[in-house]
């Protein structure tokens, strides 16, 4: 593999262990893909976990005295003041939260702790090459705004942002990134939420393979987030078209590249009925409302606050969002609403968190197949519905 005489430098620890380590595992990967050098990178987002190989991971390259030089922005981990006065932080936990930022902060990464950056913070441009991991951030990249990034996990990503480069391989070759199964929707999509069932349901049908939908009409930024997210959680699809809509698929030539669709699909009503049914837990009593997986844009705040408002929600209610919106919130009066109610926005959280304890063995309602997915580890079950149906059910206490 070809490298540049500061890449060089890098690999023979000038800039220190930290920096070397994080090129070394960038030509490790570029080898294993017949990458034939590496491309400059101009942004990058690490899906921060906050578990203990992340932390592990970061400490290792921050001791090593590695500077990110394309500083990323970073996924939620837990807001510690936030939950210490909602539930008991177990010292354990506390202790990981801390030393990851203080690694992060060490390594020069921007803490945002917010899985959406692509929306606020951290917005690319049309064919810019760029290094981001989080399962909801890659799809809409690549997909809605047609920047290129491979799917990266918070370790490589991470060391694209120290070392500034990525390998050039996969999706940041233009002939990569073609259209593979045309995917006709038969299916209503009526609303955002008709979006996170087609996201899950959709790689079923087409395995791995890039998805060109035809049929969707003018999705909103919030579906297109559902979409990316469930697309990446159901399967390992970092890449869509939407014929017609997205940059790369104005026409059906541009979004196949000239190719015949390798296979043709249809989803209908049925399917993402049939997907419900499988993935959610059963009607009945419900101990809390989650929302947020991904964190919930301003426009979905206000939804739930007009919802509620004037109303005594039966359950608790949380809602998980970026500190940017959750301040937005507080400004026009969502939050003052929410918490009238009985309910409470966090910021700077994941569902994936051990914050969360206080829930563990309760069943609870989201509109969020991830967020279903990702708390079956973690005892928690969840009735899936449309975000006005779930919120309705919050009020009553039972779906
Ligand atoms: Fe965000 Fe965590 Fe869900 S990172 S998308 S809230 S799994």
């Amino acid at each position: 593999m070809y490298l540049t005489k500061e890449e060089e430098k890098m690999l023979d620890g000038v800039y220190g262990k930290g920096t070397q380590l994080a090129m070394k595992i960038l030509v490790a990967i570029g080898e294993a893909y017949d990458a034939p050098k590496m491309v400059p990178v101009t942004r990058t987002h690490v899906a921060l976990s906050n578990q203990e190989a992340d932390l592990w991971f970061a400490e290792k390259l921050a001791d090593g005295g590695a500077k990110c030089r394309v500083r990323p922005t970073v996924n939620p981990s837990f807001n510690l003041e936030q939950f210490q006065a909602i539930t008991n932080i177990d010292s354990e936990d506390e202790k990981i939260v801390k030393r990851t930022h203080a690694a992060y902060v060490k390594l020069g990464a921007i803490m945002t702790y917010d899985c959406t950056p692509y929306l606020e913070r951290n917005v690319p441009r049309f064919g810019e090459i760029i290094s981001f991991s989080e399962s909801s951030a890659t799809p809409f990249v690549n997909s809605v705004y047609g920047a290129r990034s491979n799917r990266e996990s918070a370790q490589s990503a991470l060391c694209s942002a120290v070392t500034g480069v990525t390998p050039y391989y996969g999706f940041l070759l233009k002939e990569n990134r073609a259209g593979q199964v045309l995917v006709h929707v038969e299916a209503d999509m009526e609303d955002d939420f008709a979006y996170q069932m087609l996201g899950y349901f959709a790689p079923k049908k087409i395995g791995f393979a890039i998805p060109v939908f035809a049929g969707l009409k003018n999705p909103s930024k919030e579906a297109l987030m559902n979409l990316g997210a469930q697309l990446n959680t159901g399967g390992n699809v970092a890449l869509y078209h939407i014929l017609g809509f997205t940059p790369e698929a104005q026409t059906m030539e541009d979004a196949f590249q000239g190719k015949k669709p390798q296979r043709e699909v249809t989803i209908t009503n049925a399917d993402l009925k049939s997907m419900r049914e499988e993935i959610s837990d059963k009607s009945g009593k419900i101990d809390f409302a989650l929302y947020g997986c991904p964190h919930f844009t301003i426009d979905q705040v206000c939804a739930i606050a007009e919802l509620v408002d004037g109303k005594k929600l039966a359950v608790p209610l949380f809602i998980m969002t970026s500190a940017l919106t959750r301040n937005l919130a507080k400004k026009m009066g969502y939050m003052d609403t929410i918490r009238a109610a009985g309910g409470e926005i966090v910021e700077d959280t994941c569902m994936d968190q051990p914050c969360w304890k206080f829930l563990y063995g309760k069943k609870g309602i989201t509109d969020s197949p991830k967020c279903a997915y990702y708390t079956k580890r973690r005892d928690m079950q969840f009735v899936i519905a449309p975000l006005k149906d779930s919120v309705l059910a919050a009020l009553k206490g039972e779906y």
